[in-house]
């Protein structure tokens, strides 16, 4: 009889842009292209080697390709991970997503992604105002988006589009304005992004010297608030904190995170859970480069404990719309959630929704999240 293995997630990072957005502190690099082969041959063996370790253990149902900007990678490129991911492990695919810039995909590069098998794309439009891309440092305006966005849905992909919310100057007709023209196009899943300023962006410099004004909390939730509205009139079900879809088009490799399915984190700076154990890799190229040529490019390997392991499920849970799904904690911890955490949801009773099979975060509370996880953890 075989056996069922457990899934796994591949996640694999392609750190290079053709410029830097002000918000963004993401592994990335502005390169003029004359890294990218080697990062893809060095990418390869960190693929051959890391099989040698997972492939017999897990079935992979999920490729994730994300960046910086993977559609910076040229037809060659692209053929050459994904076919040594389909030969070094055994694949049985629900879905194959690559993150996408609108301003680096044209027909030709999406019926090459087509043809690797590749079903889904995110692609990063973040507003339809041009006005703010231009201010964010975007290299695309709302026109190419919306052309982008058309021709991924003609194609048959499933699409995703990023926005982001409470970017200086926003109002709430640009929301509306996004998610209504997103659904428009076709568009069945929304990730929005709450805008973080991040130490060492040029947005950080531009708000201290005061160039650029930026939302306060209140605002910040507000405006949250509202998108929640846009996206429900439009029929948008939030199933996690920041992500909305249409027809059950949920992401399934993101949804590992916050199950805390296995994922396996490959590329410069990615991170990896599997089997209780959680690591990252070099974040920069030489060290990258020189852990795979030692065979080794993990880093700060952590062994989680069982009490480290269900804090984690706790708050990852609580991300979730169904919350803690109570038969599934008590298989997995071998105790009653509802007895154990008590004091917890009595303090916390007016912002949670307590049934007989789950306890999740109200709606209208979202925004108390974090505050609400500390009681748990
Ligand atoms: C790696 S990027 C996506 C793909 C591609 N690099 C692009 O920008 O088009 C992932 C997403 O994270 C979001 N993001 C990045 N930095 C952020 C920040 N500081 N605050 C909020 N969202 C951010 C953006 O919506 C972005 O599209
Ligand atoms: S937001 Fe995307 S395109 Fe812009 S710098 Fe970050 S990773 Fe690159």
């Amino acid at each position: 009889m075989t056996q069922i293995k457990p899934s796994l997630g591949i996640y694999i990072h392609i750190p290079f842009c053709k410029s830097r957005c002000i918000y963004c502190d993401f592994v990335s690099s502005v390169d003029d292209c004359s890294q990218r082969d080697k990062y893809v041959e060095y990418l390869c063996r960190q693929i051959r080697s890391a099989s040698e370790d997972f492939s017999d253990k897990y079935t992979v149902d999920t490729i994730y390709f994300g960046g910086g900007t993977p559609t910076l990678l040229d037809d060659k490129q692209f053929d050459l991970i994904s076919k040594e991911i389909f030969k070094r492990f055994h694949c049985a695919l629900k879905e194959f997503s690559v993150e996408a810039n609108p301003c680096t995909i044209d027909r030709e590069k999406l019926i090459t992604l087509k043809n690797i098998g590749v079903t889904r794309l995110s692609i990063g439009v973040q507003s339809f105002n041009d006005e703010l891309l231009k201010m964010l440092g975007r290299r695309h305006d709302a026109r190419r988006a919306e052309d982008a966005i058309r021709l991924a849905v003609e194609l048959g992909f499933d699409v995703s589009v990023d926005a982001m919310i409470g970017l200086p100057n926003q109002t709430k007709f640009d929301v509306k304005d996004f998610i209504d023209r997103a659904d428009t196009l076709g568009v069945e899943h929304i990730s929005v992004y709450m805008l973080s300023v991040e130490e060492g962006t040029g947005l950080k410099s531009l708000i201290e010297q005061g160039k650029l004004i930026a939302k306060n909390d209140d605002q910040l939730a507000d405006l949250y608030e509202y998108a929640c509205l846009c996206l429900k009139e439009r029929n948008f079900q939030r199933y996690e904190i920041s992500n909305f879809c249409k027809n059950q088009k949920v992401s399934h490799h993101n949804l590992r995170y916050w199950q805390r399915l296995d994922y396996l984190g490959l590329g410069m700076g990615a991170h990896s859970l599997t089997n209780g154990e959680r690591w990252n890799n070099s974040d920069n190229f030489k060290d990258y480069y020189d852990g795979v040529d030692k065979g080794d490019c993990r880093r700060n390997i952590q062994k989680l404990s069982k009490e480290d392991i269900e804090s984690e499920y706790i708050m990852l849970a609580f991300r979730l719309q169904k919350g803690i799904d109570l038969s599934e904690f008590n298989k997995k911890f071998g105790e009653n959630f509802l007895m154990k955490y008590s004091k917890a949801i009595k303090k916390n009773l007016e912002f949670l929704e307590v049934t007989s099979t789950s306890v999740a975060i109200k709606d209208k509370y979202l925004q108390l999240m974090n505050s609400i996880i500390v009681d748990f953890i």
